[in-house]
């Protein structure tokens, strides 16, 4: 599409049921009670001149540029500040009005650069089409004392600070507080020295408490606040609505571009999931898509001690085939196996998916999601049928008590985490349960009412002392378990949890939780009114990952919050698509829509449909295809989008199963830490380079366009596609969208699903079928998928894992806002201005006691192995806790963690590792090497690049 601004109604739109009649300007408009006079003119189609007042933020009524006259009232009340009234009659275009407006708008113009040909917002600024919409052409006031001349403040990576263009409106203040929750700007001064300023601590944006989510630059309008790369390219031409590609949130975004380069991303007012905000990732960190490391043309090897061939597609493809045919023939179709990508489109997944059952000829596929969210298929699925969460994010509007388990939302999921942030501070209650104080705790204008610091691996064991006080106090909506729940199945579990050994009293000593809190929380979260569970990876990457997730299922259904907005249980997802990734069919064990394998009748329906027969035995998980390498029956892996070298656990184990296979076949951006094993590599393309679809945490699956050319030639569907053709299958996709219409017809849960309705609609909730047309918001409402819900009884079972004298304290991992994942996009990207290395968090008393100060080198050990990293000091961890991130391979902290994992699905346990941490002098001797190699790596790559 050319370039639009996104409409602005100027303020946010009103809920109420009773509507209102009105007249403006000779014109009659109904409008909801509580909308404004500017907005019921903005839907009528009258545009009212406006300084202060934008769509996403609550009025404020201070640039009185907005003024109308009404019937029957004195003045000229602001439009933005007045609310609509029945029969009132509104006159928004009338001399006076004009006069008005015009005298503001001199007064603004007065003090402002006169540069508009010069300035990088020319053509896209508020100021100057306001003061063309009011008649300004000439400006009679010289003013005595201006701010112009005034220092720009260029610290943010991103967007700079020009104060002299400062109308101070006061948007990106409100819109900082509003919309982002982080407080971090001010208007300091008064009257003519009012002046916008990041913080106290600090005198610029880099320095502040900003966290640099744009929220202010989007919402301020002139050219005081402007992304970068508006001023270096220009402003846009065109628009490509699109999805981000970092988190599960699932932010939908305006890629602006102007011809071939992408100048920014805005966040999508209409996105269903974000609603107009973005975090730091999604709305800056895209850089990495241009980066000078991308490798664009496919190479060989015969051997990974041999140095890189680059080729052309048809030889790199045409080996990659030979080769797995000879593997094939030579060992056995069971020697094959490949990894689907949760960054990946679902198209692309269900393609990788389908090449290794109908091309590979066996289920040896799996999924990164392995290592982070199976237990929560396991589990929701066992107790409510469905393996998925159950609400949409609207839906925390409603909840009166949010309970957050295993979660750092502010990091993780920050857009959520704003929108969660808003309803606490609109009142809703908070319970913490995590072994580190996260920003969730305390920040401005929120506390938590609870934080239970528990001893990381104690979840089920919390769990059940809630469950406990809960039942053992009578607090069980036994109406809503008996209509809905399995009774039987409650009886049990309820005299499992009121055993005296599962009281908070008897647990204290192994959660580390005082009793009185656990209880107190316990009872909020029964009897506090709605209550949601949101939870993340510090609930499933636990050998007792798949219990905690059926315990929380258990809370949920025992205190009757499922089925309706502001309840729910709700994983929250860490990468874009890891619910599409399940979605589709990228476990072993499952086809497309968690049907399992040995399921003849599913099967059935996808030989009839790829005319092949499918192998009845779930394949083996990525931990298995690893070991069986290892074993040597094992010997070639087709991954996709994935570094399971830096990503997945005992890096150590993950080397040795790859450097035993003889086809190791990377497709990917950028020559990761898992591609030093592979003999093939197949350039990958990113999310700004193909069509498709990704599906968020709230099962909603949204669209992925193209905005430019893929730099490499491919889509990554078409390169799966061409391995598949390579290999002798008829496959004959023209576009995405035949994939998703081969995917509708197999699977019952996208039966309704299609591009063509994406694009009318924006996005669709699966379930979307016959019973669910328009798609499913909140899940469970009239019944379990299951039919009744299944009450588990989730004994806690200590993890093998243990401290002791060598290994005295208990490292948990988790991520940081500016990073992603292993950081393969992220810190090839500005964003490593605030995070330039992984930390260790240390406790003081654990720190005094070890002669380790902040900025210290630290070795960190366990029984797997060992790296060094900077040590933090601080109370954001419990005494004998420590922490770190795992966004840089130079820590590589998966040195660390061990084999454990999850008793029912193996998603390893990286939240509990016993480890000493020890002063040490520096860099261990392979991180020394590894960064040489980096840095020569990185050399050649700029010296080509410049070539
Ligand atoms: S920086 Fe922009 S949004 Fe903020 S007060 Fe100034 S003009 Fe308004
Ligand atoms: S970028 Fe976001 S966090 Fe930073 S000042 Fe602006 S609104 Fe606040
Ligand atoms: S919250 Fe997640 S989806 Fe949204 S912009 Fe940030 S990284 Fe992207
Ligand atoms: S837009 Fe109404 S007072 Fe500024």
């Amino acid at each position: 599409m050319t370039y639009q601004p996104q409409s602005d109604f100027g303020t946010p739109a009103a809920t109420s049921d009773a509507q209102i009649t009105l007249t403006i300007d000779g014109r009659k408009v109904t409008v909801p009670a509580g909308t404004s006079v500017m907005r019921a003119a903005a839907e009528q189609g009258t545009s009212i001149p406006k300084l202060c007042a934008t769509d996403s933020l609550s009025a404020f009524g201070s640039c009185r540029l907005c003024l109308v006259e009404i019937d029957g009232r004195r003045g000229t009340p602001a439009s933005c500040t007045t609310p609509v009234e029945p029969g009132m009659v509104v006159y928004t275009q009338t001399p006076r009005l004009q006069k008005l407006r015009m005298g503001v708008m001199e007064l603004y113009i007065s003090d402002h650069p006169l540069d508009c040909l010069t300035c990088g917002a020319n053509g896209d600024c508020e100021l100057q089409d306001q003061a063309g919409a009011v008649g300004l052409r000439d400006v009679r006031y010289q003013p005595v004392e201006t701010h112009l001349g005034q220092a720009k403040d260029q610290s943010n990576p991103y967007f700079d600070f020009d104060p002299s263009k400062c109308i101070v409106c006061s948007r990106c203040v409100r819109a900082c507080d509003e919309v982002q929750g982080t407080l971090a700007l001010t208007v300091q001064g008064r009257g003519f020295g009012s002046k916008i300023s990041a913080g106290i601590a600090s005198d610029n944006f880099l320095g502040s408490e900003c966290v640099s989510c744009g929220a202010c630059v989007q919402a301020c309008p002139t050219a005081t606040l402007i992304e970068k790369k508006v001023v270096e390219i220009g402003t846009p031409e065109r628009a490509v609505v699109t999805t981000c590609a970092y988190c599960g949130v699932g932010c939908t975004f305006r890629a602006e571009m102007r011809g071939e380069q992408l100048v920014r991303m805005v966040p999508w007012k209409e996105g269903k999931a974000n609603r107009g905000h973005s975090c730091v990732k999604g709305r800056f960190a895209w850089g990495y898509a241009q980066h000078q490391e991308r490798i664009l043309k496919p190479m060989i090897r015969r051997s990974i001690h041999d140095p890189w061939q680059e080729v052309s597609w048809d030889d790199a493809l045409a080996y990659a085939a030979s080769e797995l045919t000879r593997i094939s023939n030579q060992y056995g179709k069971q020697a094959l196996g490949g990894i689907t990508s949760s960054r990946c489109t679902n198209e692309e997944t269900f393609l990788v998916q389908k090449l290794v059952r109908a091309g590979f000829g066996n289920n040896n596929v799996d999924t990164c999601a392995r290592v982070c969210h199976s237990p929560t298929g396991y589990g929701l699925k066992t107790t409510f049928g469905t393996s998925a969460g159950t609400q949409d994010f609207d839906s925390v509007e409603d909840s009166d008590v949010i309970l957050v388990i295993g979660a750092n939302p502010t990091d993780g999921h920050p857009v959520f985490a704003s929108r969660m942030k808003r309803r606490l501070r609109k009142g809703a209650k908070l319970i913490v349960i995590d072994p580190r104080r996260t920003d969730l705790v305390r920040s401005p204008h929120i506390e938590a009412q609870h934080h239970l610091a528990l001893q990381p691996g104690t979840n089920v064991a919390v769990l059940t002392a809630m469950a406990h006080t809960i039942v053992t106090e009578g607090l069980v909506d036994e109406a809503f378990v008996k209509e809905r729940c399995d009774w039987d199945e409650y009886q049990d579990w309820a005299s499992f949890v009121s055993e005296e050994r599962n009281s908070p009293e008897a647990l204290e000593a192994i959660t580390k939780v005082p009793a009185a809190d656990l209880r107190a929380a316990a009872r909020l979260y029964a009897t506090g009114g709605n209550g949601a569970i949101y939870y993340g990876l510090g609930v499933t990457e636990h050998s007792q990952g798949s219990s905690t997730v059926m315990a929380i299922a258990n809370l949920a259904m025992a205190t009757g919050n499922i089925g309706r907005r502001g309840v729910g249980v709700n994983p929250l997802r860490g990468q874009n698509n890891v619910q599409g990734a399940c979605d589709m069919g990228s476990f072993p064990h499952e086809l497309a829509g968690y049907r399992h394998i040995s399921d003849a009748a599913t099967r059935a329906l996808f030989e009839r449909e790829w005319g092949v027969q499918l192998d009845s035995e779930p394949g083996l998980r990525i931990p298995n295809m690893l070991d069986a390498a290892t074993d040597g029956v094992f010997k070639a892996i087709y991954i996709q989008g994935e570094d399971i070298l830096q990503s997945d656990p005992n890096t150590h184990h993950v080397a040795a199963g790859l450097e035993a296979m003889e086809c190791v076949i990377v497709h990917d951006l950028f020559l990761n830490e898992t591609a030093n094993y592979a003999h093939i590599f197949l350039p990958g393309s990113t999310f700004l380079e193909k069509n498709g679809t990704f599906t968020n945490a709230e099962r909603r699956i949204q669209p992925v366009r193209k905005v430019m050319t893929p730099l490499n030639g491919y889509e990554d569907w078409e390169v799966t596609q061409k391995l598949a053709q390579a290999l002798g299958l008829d496959w004959n996709y023209a576009h995405p969208s035949q994939i998703m219409d081969e995917i509708a017809r197999l699977t019952p849960s996208f039966a309704g699903v299609s591009f063509d309705r994406l694009d009318q609609e924006g996005s669709l909730q699966w379930p979307v079928n016959d019973s669910a047309p328009d798609g499913s918001p909140i899940m469970h409402v009239d019944g379990f998928v299951r039919g009744k819900g299944k009450f588990v009884v989730t004994d806690y079972v200590p993890t093998d894992e243990r401290t002791g004298p060598r290994y005295p304290l208990l490292l948990t991992t988790g991520r940081i806002l500016s990073q992603y994942n292993v950081g393969a996009q992220t810190r090839r990207t500005d964003n490593v201005v605030w995070h330039e290395e992984d930390l260790l968090e240390i406790h003081p008393v654990d720190a005094e006691n070890r002669g380790i100060k902040s900025g210290d080198w630290v070795r960190l050990a366990s029984r797997a192995g060992e790296t060094t990293l900077r040590a933090t000091v601080t109370e954001r961890v419990a005494p004998g806790v420590v922490y770190t991130t795992f966004h840089h391979p130079l820590t590589q902290a998966n040195v660390v963690t061990t084999d454990y994992s999850d008793w029912a699905t193996n998603c390893p346990e990286y939240k509990v590792t016993a480890v000493q941490i020890s002063p040490s002098n520096g860099p261990t001797e392979w991180q020394e090497s590894y960064a040489k190699l980096q840095s020569s790596a990185r050399r050649i790559a700029k010296a080509e690049a410049a070539e």
